[in-house]
């Protein structure tokens, strides 16, 4: 441990015990915080990073940025968790104390082997005292190792590419990799910026874990986007999928309407030479949804979980007053049903639900919830219907449309639709300022943060 390491250390210590105090002390500071999503201590959380299953345990580390909770400086915060359910925080992983990841330790992810746990993240610099445009110029993103044997005590850091290692015709902006095993060879995805200003994908190969040659580019034919984030490829129900986490498209109907977005496309061809994504579907329909990542746990499940928080958006969160900002969303179990990308709560969450109760329809209509509650609803031949989540927010479903209207609990964000063709059923995960709807066993998502009216209350 360096010497800015054990500064580093104490003051995240010092940042998070006040935030600490200051929520025991008053009800006012600690009403909006989650009961079953996980959150930044204090400050600044975005996505998620190194989701694994190790030795039995979860972990979920998670872009953190504690001294600012409108983001600053990027580490590692971490999580661990037997069941999913119950999750402890774990301190900082890792903090950017290195000439290489001075200006932020950013997004990666996780692989196991041999009793290892091999963490690659994006080490993130930006040069100073220069005329930089911090896209062609002015920016480092170096690919580094890390490694743990405990999941507790990190190994020293290992620079293994730089941008001089990436292909000639990329900006700077190469970051985010992804790494597994298939067949004996290890394989990483990153996402990049070219220099003609578009989102594309490398695929890298090693025989090591260690020295990575790039040998294929995952990209669509038509521009989408000019930088392709947190990129996820795996193998699920015999299909390739890629999900990548696009900047730079235009919104289209009721489809790409946040500041970025998350698509996911099925891979036609092999990943390693000649594969192509098809068409690119957004995975979540909601307002704050972003950068997920997936693991395969010990029992094989394909597990997401998403950042409920988008970069730059327009509208805000009152929890900023508070201290912190953002949450990670539930794990969610993926599954291809006819080439469509299912997400449902994983089954552990259903331990959670106490006090089951089952509603007329006519109370239906009328159902507020409580805080923190699962709702699940099974429609025969719904035509339309209409219910209240709390006294403003509303989900209608009439004419093929299903509307969820924020009211004035948006804190900006107003009114989501999405079309569907037959509303069979829906499941909402309810939080103090987040819901997450489940339409049709999933095939559609909507999530988003929300809070009470003028920002004054949770839900
Ligand atoms: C996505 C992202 C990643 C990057 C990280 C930095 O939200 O921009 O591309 O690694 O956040 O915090």
């Amino acid at each position: 441990m360096n010497a800015l390491t054990r500064d580093l250390v104490k003051l995240v210590e010092t940042a998070e015990q006040s935030q600490k105090t200051r929520e025991e002390l008053s009800v006012s500071d600690r009403k909006f915080r989650e009961k079953l999503h996980l959150m930044p201590p204090v400050g600044w959380l975005n996505d998620p990073n190194g989701l694994c299953q190790f030795h039995g345990i979860y972990h979920a580390f998670f872009q953190y940025s504690p001294f600012n909770a409108e983001g600053g400086v990027k580490m590692w915060g971490h999580y661990t968790s037997k069941d999913m359910i119950k999750w402890e925080y774990q301190g900082t992983a890792l903090y950017p104390d290195q000439p290489f990841d001075c200006h932020g330790v950013y997004s990666g992810s996780a692989f196991i082997e041999d009793g290892k746990m091999y963490l690659y993240y994006t080490g993130n610099v930006k040069l100073e005292d220069g005329e930089y445009d911090y896209i062609r110029t002015g920016r480092e993103g170096n690919t580094v190792l890390v490694i743990t044997e405990d999941g507790k005590t990190f190994g020293k850091k290992k620079e293994l590419m730089r941008n001089s290692d990436y292909p000639d015709d990329l900006t700077c902006h190469v970051r985010d990799p992804k790494v597994w095993k298939e067949n004996g060879t290890y394989y990483m995805v990153q996402g990049a910026r070219t220099k003609e200003d578009k989102g594309v994908v490398l695929v890298f190969s090693s025989e090591d874990k260690e020295h990575w040659k790039c040998i294929h580019r995952l990209q669509s034919e038509e521009t989408f986007g000019f930088m392709w984030e947190c990129p996820d490829l795996y193998e699920l129900d015999g299909y390739t999928v890629l999900s990548i986490s696009p900047q730079g498209l235009e919104a289209d109907g009721w489809k790409y309407r946040n500041q970025y977005q998350t698509v996911a496309g099925i891979i036609h061809g092999d990943f390693r030479t000649d594969g192509v994504p098809g068409a690119f579907r957004e995975i979540d329909g909601g307002f704050d949804f972003y950068a997920p990542q997936t693991f395969a746990d010990q029992q094989g499940r394909r597990i997401l979980i998403g950042w409920m928080g988008i970069p730059d958006a327009d509208y805000t969160n009152p929890t900023v007053k508070k201290g912190w900002q953002h949450a990670l969303t539930i794990p969610r179990q993926l599954h291809i049903r006819d080439g469509k990308l299912y997400q449902e709560p994983v089954k552990e969450l259903e331990k959670l639900c106490r006090n089951g109760r089952t509603f007329s329809k006519e109370e239906f209509q009328n159902l507020e919830l409580p805080k923190c509650a699962k709702v699940q609803i099974d429609f025969k031949d719904c035509k339309n219907m209409e219910f209240s989540i709390s006294d403003e927010v509303k989900l209608t479903y009439m004419d093929h449309v299903l509307t969820l209207d924020l009211g004035n609990c948006g804190s900006g964000r107003t009114i989501r639709k999405v079309w569907i063709e037959e509303l069979t059923d829906l499941t909402l995960f309810a939080d103090t300022t987040s819901l997450e709807l489940f339409i049709n066993k999933g095939s559609q998502v909507f999530t988003t943060l929300v809070y009470g009216k003028q920002g004054k209350a949770g839900l």
